[in-house]
Parts: structure tokens; C-alpha cells; sequence
């Protein structure tokens, strides 16, 4: 998905070099959502400079930001060394959705060829077309096939039929974004207003760090409703705690970083403020304000500045050779902090405090509804047996986008949840407005502090899981699946029926990281077992009840990062089809547990066995029998029926890590993936 990273040093002497420097390191911390290609804009000289000596230089090449870096210092126009006390540059990575990936169709767009207005894009511009054609009939000339370039365009027209000079940058900002429909973030540089940066958004994320000498945690920002200025005390989030601030003072040494994720501001500062949808952020010599298009009832006249509790080191590879990697083997530690403050082993007690003012009316609901996508719909479908069980209230797994596509019956007493790690996936987040506007109550579920379905829902649970950076999802899986868990253990926890199953749960809970430690020591066999299957076009991974969701999830992280065909078979549909896809050449991967399913399980490893299948076999490692007669097998600790699900996936994330690695792809970025993807 596209990136955007800006940098404006205000009265803090940089040289050029070290402004590209800031500009492509923040490419890079965002490398991580998938692109196809990267592109900046900086002042400097163009084939036209203005009376005062001002001008725009775009740079944008196709493919990874090591290539735009490389470019940068091709520019004999430009002088490296040269001082700026201030200036504003913008740097992005475009994921293609209108035009293929090419230097042209890379963002910075421009207004023409003078580059009076540039402009970074995050989101979809659904009403391009109209807006292109009007353009075009006014004279104005297109140059890439993106959605994108209307924008500049559209401010450069505005600006060119503007009543005076007077006009500023944030009007102008203003009066375009009342004609985009779809969803952006969009940060805008102009020549015509030098210094500047001018930023807004609706429905894609964007957020600016702050960094000054001032102490900024005692400073709030006002926000300005069609430029009258309101004082209001700070707000607040129900998933966050949050410092205030005012906003900075003309003429102070500042910098900003305005970002599509907190991955490219985390180094240079923590202190970051989210925009809301519509919000108009601003800084002009120095000063940051924040405007708003029209007042909405109810809204709060401040945006807080919030501190990151993200680490630099989180997001840093450390001796990992990938992200992915580095995530799986971080599940011990994110398992624990999903459940840090909340579970008290002590008195076998569970507090979401995200959730506990709504617990009475989530107890009396309807039946609940659990959404997502991908990974994070696995995760519902992994949890569903046992919240069906302790809060025997009828549960629903939706995929967003088909949930949405039937225009699903939603009523004012469903309770809704959205599963999400990004907390910005644009389907899950449409279906949050689709059930917000029924009057049901809506959950979050995300491991985003202020994403935008963390601030949309009513309330919810953080998961805590810390960054992830691999497009394919692991340590949030588990840590979704805990938190899932904890849910329904505070549902029940009143109910005398449920007090030992509640108490064997907790129990596990409690071991958790140490049987994952226990599974993540098998990393040795599972690479031995790659190596021979990695050469294969296709794996099948089946498995029922609770483990249907690890086949599911299994086979999605195998076909998203190794390119294999692979495929979650529900066991019990064996004989219905996928039975005739087994022959002595297949690789099956099976899933038996001693649980309510162990007798259907063997029943089906019979099957595939009768048809000279090789079936690998993860089950549990007191499982004699089955350890004994296997062609291979993954033995893993015993646990709890519900909870092995959380141990099951581990040894196919590696899996899939190891058979990527074998087959040489990249797996941080997957082909044709995207971390967050913030398109329907
Ligand atoms: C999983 O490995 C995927 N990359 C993908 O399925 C992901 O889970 C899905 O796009 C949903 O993302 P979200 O959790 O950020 O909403």
C-alpha cells in the first residue's frame, strides 16, 4: 500500500544530503507495506523558478527506494551540501492501482510542469474520472493515468481562479477536498507558498510527529472550525491515555514528520498527533494548526499529541534475518503482554477495561458478529467454538467484504467486532460503518493505538501485540486469539456452569509462553522438513474443530509468502471433494488433537493413508500412537482443546518461512501484497 513520509525543518539547519537522508530512511521504515516505486519532492532547481527564487524539484523512479536513494545523488543540479533552514520535503512509495508502476505514474503528482503544487497520496480517489474530464475541458493536461493527479490539478485551478491573494494554502486545501469522494491522506507542498505544509485526510491514516527543544508535553493543539478559533479542554480516546499541547510558537526551532505510520516517525520523535477524517493540518512559519472543514455536533475543539510507547528496536530486525521471522520468535513475549493487567492469575480473574462499562449490554445482545479479513478473520473462526461455549450467545464469523456484499441483516442489539491488526483495512472498516449506522454496538479488536477502527468503534481491546512489520501476519494472530479468549473468560466469569473450564483455561494461559517457547524449539526438525518439500507445487492442510482455523490460517501464510498452492481442508469435507486431490505425490499436512475430534481425525488421516498419502502429522507429543506411526511428525506440549489452535499455527508460520526462504522470495514483502491494505 502506498506510503507517505514528508519531513519540514523549521529554522533547524539541515544540508540537503541529510534532508534526502531523512526523507529516504523514512521511505524505508515503510518499505515494509509494499510498493512498486518511490518518488520525492524537494525545493530546488527546475526548468522554471519563481521571482523569488522558488522551485520544485520531483524525483521518481521505479522500484525499490535503494534505487531512488541512488538517484538522489545523480542530481548534479543539486547542491548536497547546501544549507536550508527550512524546508519542506515530501517522499512516498506507490502501490499501483490506476497505471502501471512507472516514473510518471509515481507520486509526487504536480500541477504542471512548473510543479507549483505537489502532492503525496494515500487511498482512492473514486470520482477521478468526472474530475478529470472537468479539468481537461478547463485546459488543464494530465500526464499519468492515476486518480491521483486530478489533486494537484484541482488546487492549481482553484489557485489560479482564486478572488485574491490573500487565499492561503489551507483554503485552497479546504476547497479541494470538498470536491474528492474515496478515501485519502494527502500531504501538499506549494512554491507558492514556501515552508509550508498543508495535510489532510479521510478514511486513509496520517499522523505528525513533533520534535523541538520546547517541552511539549505541557502544549495543545486548538483546533479551527472554518477558522474561528475555539479553546477546549483535551480529548480523549477510550483506547488511549493522552497527553495535550499548545501549539508551537512563531518563530521556534521545530520539525515535523507527517507519515502514513508511526514506523517513520518513531526514531525522530514520540510525540505524534493523529488526524481525524477532514481535519486540515498546518504549518506555516513554524506553527502548527490544525483546521476543520465544518463543525460536526458533538466534536472536541483540541487534537492531543499523543507519546508512542513503540521503541525503535521494535521495529529493527535485530538478529533476525526478516521481520516474519523476528515476529514469530517474539510470540512468548506478545502472548504475555495481550494478557499483561488484564488477567489475574492469582484470583482467576479477567478486566478488559476497554470493554467492562459495555459488559451488561454485550451480555443481553442478540448474538455477537465477528469481523475481518484474512488472518484476522481466522482468528474469529479459531475463537468461535469456545465464545459460543462461555457466552452461549449464538457467534457469527463474517469475512468484511462478503458480509458486506450481502448486505448482511444487522440489528440494533448484534454486537459487532472488528478484528484487525492495521486497524485501517479498508473493508473491515466499511463494514464498521455499515453496522455503526444499524445502532449495533461495535467492538475493536486491533493492534493499532489510533487506527482509525480503534477510534470509530465504541469501545474495545488493544492486543498489544508490538509492531508487525512482515505483510504476513503471526505474532498478531496469536495475540487475537488471546484476546478473544479473555474476552469470553470475562463473559462467563460469573456463570458457576463455566467456573472449571474457566479455571482449566486459565491455567493453560498461564503456560502459554512457555509452551511456545516449547513448539518455537522445534524450528530445527520443521526447516529439515521443508527442505523437503520446498521443491513441491502444492500442500494441503487439514484438520477440524479447533484446528480448522490453523489449516485455514496454515495454508494462507504458505501460499502468501512461499507462491505454493495450498489449501485449509475442513476435515470433515474430505469425502465431499478434496479427497481426490490425494495421491502418493501430494503433501499433506494433518492436524490431530486429542480433543472431541480425535476419533473423526483418524478417521481421515485412514483415508489418506488408503489413497498411499505421506501425511505429516502435527499432534500432541503424548500421543504415543500416533508419534510412533506416522511417515512424519511435529509432536507439540499438550494444552487445552481451545488453546491449542494458538500452539498448532506455529509450526506452519515457520513453516512457510523456512519453505519461502528455500524457494529464494522475499519474505517481508510478499509479490503483489500490501501490510494494510486500505482499499476495498
Ligand atoms: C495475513 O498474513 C495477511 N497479510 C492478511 O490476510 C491480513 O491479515 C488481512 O489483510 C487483514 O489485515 P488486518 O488484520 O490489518 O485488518
Amino acid at each position: 500500500m502506498c506510503g507517505i513520509f514528508a519531513y519540514l525543518n523549521y529554522r533547524v539547519p539541515r544540508t540537503r544530503k541529510e534532508i534526502f537522508e531523512t526523507l529516504v530512511k523514512g521511505l524505508q521504515r515503510l518499505e515494509y507495506r509494499g510498493y512498486d516505486s518511490a518518488g520525492v519532492a524537494v525545493d530546488g532547481p527546475n526548468k522554471t523558478t519563481d521571482i523569488n527564487g522558488n522551485s520544485i524539484c520531483l524525483i521518481k523512479k521505479t522500484g525499490k527506494v535503494k534505487a531512488l536513494d541512488e538517484e538522489l545523488y545523480k542530481k548534479d543540479s543539486l547542491n548536497l551540501d547546501q544549507e536550508l533552514n527550512t524546508h519542506f520535503g515530501l517522499a512516498h512509495t506507490r502501490w499501483a492501482t490506476h497505471g502501471e508502476p512507472s516514473p510518471v505514474n509515481s507520486h509526487p503528482h504536480r500541477s504542471d510542469k512548473d510543479n507549483e503544487f505537489v502532492v503525496i497520496h494515500n487511498g482512492i480517489i473514486t470520482n477521478y474520472k468526472e474530475l478529470r474530464e472537468y479539468l481537461i475541458n478547463k485546459g488543464y493536461e494530465f500526464e499519468s493515468e492515476t486518480d491521483t493527479e486530478v489533486i494537484p490539478k484541482l488546487i492549481k485551478y482553484i489557485y489560479d481562479n482564486r478572488e485574491n491573494d490573500e487565499v492561503t494554502f489551507s483554503t485552497l486545501v479546504e476547497r479541494v477536498i470538498k470536491q474528492l469522494e474515496g478515501a485519502f491522506a494527502l500531504v501538499f507542498k506549494s512554491r507558492h507558498f514556501p515552508g509550508e505544509a498543508v495535510s489532510t485526510r479521510r478514511g486513509s491514516p496520517l499522523l505528525i510527529g513533533v520534535r523541538s527543544e520546547h517541552e511539549l508535553s505541557t502544549e495543545q493543539i486548538p483546533v479551527q472550525y472554518n477558522s474561528a478559533h475555539i479553546n477546549g479542554v483535551q480529548e480523549k480516546n477510550h483506547h488511549n491515555s493522552s497527553s495535550s499541547m499548545k501549539s508551537t510558537g512563531e518563530g521556534r526551532a521545530v520539525e515535523y514528520y507527517f507519515a502514513s505510520d508511526a514506523s517513520a516517525i518513531i526514531e525522530h520523535t514520540n510525540k505524534v498527533l493523529y488526524l481525524e477524517d477532514d481535519d486540515i493540518a498546518v504549518v506555516t512559519k513554524g506553527e502548527l494548526s490544525i483546521h476543520r472543514m465544518n463543525r460536526q455536533a458533538g466534536e472536541d475543539p483540541v487534537r492531543a499529541i499523543q507519546t508512542l510507547q513503540m521503541e525503535l528496536q521494535h521495529i529493527m530486525k535485530g538478529n533476525f534475518d526478516a521481520f516474519m521471522q523476528k515476529e514469530i520468535f517474539e510470540q512468548p513475549e506478545s502472548v504475555v503482554n495481550t494478557m499483561r493487567g488484564r488477567i489475574c492469575f492469582d484470583s482467576n480473574t479477567v478486566i478488559l477495561g476497554g470493554l467492562k462499562d459495555h459488559l451488561k449490554e454485550i451480555k443481553r445482545c442478540r448474538r455477537l458478529i465477528m469481523i475481518g479479513c484474512g488472518t484476522s478473520f481466522h482468528a474469529a473462526v479459531a475463537t468461535r467454538q469456545i465464545l459460543e461455549e462461555l457466552t452461549e450467545l449464538p457467534v457469527m464469523v463474517e469475512l468484511a467484504s462478503d458480509f458486506l456484499d450481502r448486505i448482511t441483516p444487522v440489528f440494533r442489539d448484534d454486537v459487532c467486532f472488528f478484528i484487525s491488526q492495521s486497524g485501517e483495512t479498508a473493508d473491515t472498516l466499511m463494514a464498521l460503518r455499515y453496522c455503526k449506522d444499524r445502532g449495533a454496538l461495535t467492538v475493536g479488536v486491533t493492534n493499532t493505538v489510533g487506527s482509525s477502527i480503534c477510534r470509530e468503534t465504541v469501545c474495545g481491546v488493544h492486543i498489544n501485540a508490538g509492531p508487525e512489520i512482515g505483510v504476513a501476519s503471526t505474532k498478531a494472530y496469536t495475540s487475537q486469539f488471546v484476546a478473544l479468549i479473555m474476552f469470553g473468560l470475562m463473559m462467563s466469569e460469573d456463570r458457576l456452569s463455566h467456573q472449571k473450564r474457566r479455571l482449566e483455561i486459565m491455567a493453560e494461559l498461564k503456560k502459554l509462553p512457555d509452551l511456545i517457547k516449547e513448539v518455537l524449539s522445534l524450528n530445527d526438525k520443521i526447516k529439515t522438513i521443508a527442505n523437503e518439500l520446498y521443491q513441491q507445487r502444492s500442500l494441503l492442510v487439514m484438520g477440524r474443530g479447533f484446528n480448522y482455523a490453523t489449516c485455514l490460517e496454515g495454508a494462507l501464510k504458505i501460499k502468501e509468502i512461499t507462491y505454493m498452492h495450498s489449501e485449509g481442508i475442513l476435515a470433515g469435507e474430505l469425502k465431499h471433494g478434496p479427497l481426490a486431490l490425494v495421491d502418493k505425490h501430494m503433501p499433506v499436512i494433518m492436524i490431530i488433537m486429542k480433543d472431541g475430534c480425535y476419533i473423526k481425525c483418524q478417521n481421515a488421516l485412514q483415508q489418506v493413508t488408503a489413497r498411499s498419502g505421506r501425511p505429516i502429522i502435527i499432534c500432541s507429543k503424548d500421543d504415543l500412537e500416533l508419534t510412533k506411526n506416522a511417515y512424519q511428525t511435529i509432536a507439540l506440549p499438550p494444552t487445552v482443546d481451545c488453546l491449542q489452535g494458538i500452539l498448532s499455527i506455529i509450526p506452519l508460520q515457520l513453516m512457510s518461512f523456512h519453505l519461502a526462504v528455500l524457494r529464494g522470495y522475499d519474505v517481508d514483502c510478499p509479490r503483489n501484497l500490501a501490510k494494510s491494505v486500505t482499499v476495498e
